[in-house]
């Protein structure tokens, strides 16, 4: 019987598309996939740092896993992502069971340090971000994935305060552009009609040599959404002060660009932002937005926000809430601030705002958002649109969906035709709305 490997995947698009890229290698030698981990013989643990005792949270997992290998000898745990980049050979002795570390710049030797270790016996530590680092477009297991996602921009230069991105995914690495259009082309010819370009800050990417002047992110958008064969084309996520007006530009001119746009502003206080190391003040915000909206009349945004950052006010939870209010965004992440080792913001002076104020502002942020997005959804009843299904929904008989401006969509099949298959575009028209979702029946 072949071996089988189970992965367990927390965070961001980048770990989802890692965990697929981890999964190719393990198929390509002949492993399949359980969703079982008692009955798997490698077990990955694709770790997320950005947030709450991360730590401590993925060695409680890892002391759940390693119970297993009392039932099997065979089974190898790997420790995997930005927790694993973080801790390198700490893990080892925090957990006398873990077979092996493989930070986020070293995602493309999964194959070879599993095959290593089983060969030698011994137990082995990869992280740190080598230049020659493996990236095989050929060993990605793309099944049951609904969009085609595809790394322009790897790592992260910035310097927000509060962030430990840069330290766990390492300094920026631009893809260049022909591999990027390969790797594109290579998708649509599997069927995928909805590619998504990431990145940290994916807006910032630039063609690798090319000095100043070079071709830039507009360029790169330019190229992608000119492919007659990408329906849909998104990309995430974007820096709000690395957008050019060339990219805004690009939305009024490609159809397939999806008329939605993630864009993190943290928060709606210049002084948190300068604070934040952000780099750009609400005001230009607000200008970006406007020029988004005027480029691509009814472009959903969303966007993250950070409550109770060091010496936050009142007056400063003040000035979010406004934001949320004039900008309505059609969905909204917003998080308690979490102080995460070796980033900027703990050498930072300001008060420190007390438990239960930050989760009290977290409250009031999600009461105020709700209205919000309920009555954006409200104003897209009645419209027809296409939407990409993306699985079957928990009611029976319902498909979920997105559309292009990403709402949730849950449409009946119905019984007079056959079910679309995942990751085929349909045409709905929306009959209801709810705070999160839309209900859609198909149409001719
Ligand atoms: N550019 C990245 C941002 C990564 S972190 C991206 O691709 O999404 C994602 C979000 O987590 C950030 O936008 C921020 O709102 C939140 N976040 C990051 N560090 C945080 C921290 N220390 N505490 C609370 N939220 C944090
Ligand atoms: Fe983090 Fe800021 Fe980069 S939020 S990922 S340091 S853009």
């Amino acid at each position: 019987m072949s071996q089988r490997f189970y992965i367990e995947t927390w965070g961001c698009q980048m770990n989802e598309l890692d965990t697929q890229r981890m999964a190719g290698q393990l198929m390509q030698q002949g492993m399949l996939p359980t969703r079982v981990p008692a009955e798997a013989d490698v077990i990955l643990l694709n770790s997320c740092s950005v947030r709450e005792k991360a730590e401590q949270k993925a060695y409680s997992r890892l002391g759940e896993y390693r119970l297993l290998k009392r039932e099997n000898d065979r089974l190898r745990i790997g420790f995997c992502g930005c927790v694993a980049e973080q801790e390198g050979r700490r893990a080892l002795s925090r957990v006398a069971e873990l077979d092996f570390v493989l930070g986020t710049g070293r995602i493309g030797e999964m194959g070879r340090v599993l095959e290593e270790c089983r060969r030698t016996g011994r137990r082995m530590v990869a992280t740190g971000f080598p230049d020659d680092q493996h990236y095989d477009i050929d060993t990605i297991a793309r099944d049951g994935q609904y969009k085609g996602m595809v790394t322009v921009i790897e790592g992260c230069n910035k310097r927000c305060t509060f962030c430990i991105v840069p330290t766990t995914r390492g300094a920026e690495r631009c893809r260049p552009i022909a591999q990027i259009l390969a790797e594109v082309r290579h998708l649509v010819g599997l069927g995928f009609v909805e590619i998504e370009l990431l990145g940290q800050t994916v807006n910032h990417w630039r063609e690798p040599g090319e000095e100043a002047g070079g071709r830039d992110f507009a360029d790169l958008l330019e190229a992608v959404a000119s492919l007659e064969a990408v329906r849909r084309l998104r990309f995430v996520t974007s820096y709000p002060r690395d957008f050019t007006p060339r990219m805004v530009e690009t939305f009024a001119r490609h159809e397939n660009l999806c008329p939605y746009l993630h864009l993190p502003v943290q928060s709606g206080s210049d002084a948190v932002l300068r604070r934040m190391g952000r780099g750009y003040e609400i005001d230009s915000y607000l200008r970006l937005v406007d020029g988004l909206r005027k480029a691509r009349p009814g472009i959903a945004l969303s966007t993250d926000l950070i409550v109770g950052f060091p010496g936050e006010t009142d007056q400063d939870f003040e000035a979010t809430l406004a934001l949320v209010h004039r900008v309505r965004f059609g969905s909204l992440f917003a998080f308690k601030y979490s102080p995460r080792p070796g980033t900027p913001a703990l050498r930072l002076r300001d008060p420190e705002v007390p438990g239960e104020v930050a989760d009290e502002r977290l409250q009031r942020l999600f009461a105020a958002q709700s209205p919000i997005q309920r009555g954006l959804n409200e104003e897209l009843v009645g419209k027809e649109t296409e939407v990409l299904v993306t699985g079957w929904s928990k009611q029976p008989g319902y498909l979920t969906g997105r559309t292009g401006c990403h709402r949730v969509v849950h449409f009946a099949v119905g019984s007079r035709r056959p079910a679309p298959a995942l990751g085929t575009l349909v045409e709905v028209r929306l009959t209801r709305a709810n705070d999160h979702s839309l209900l859609a029946e198909r149409v001719a």
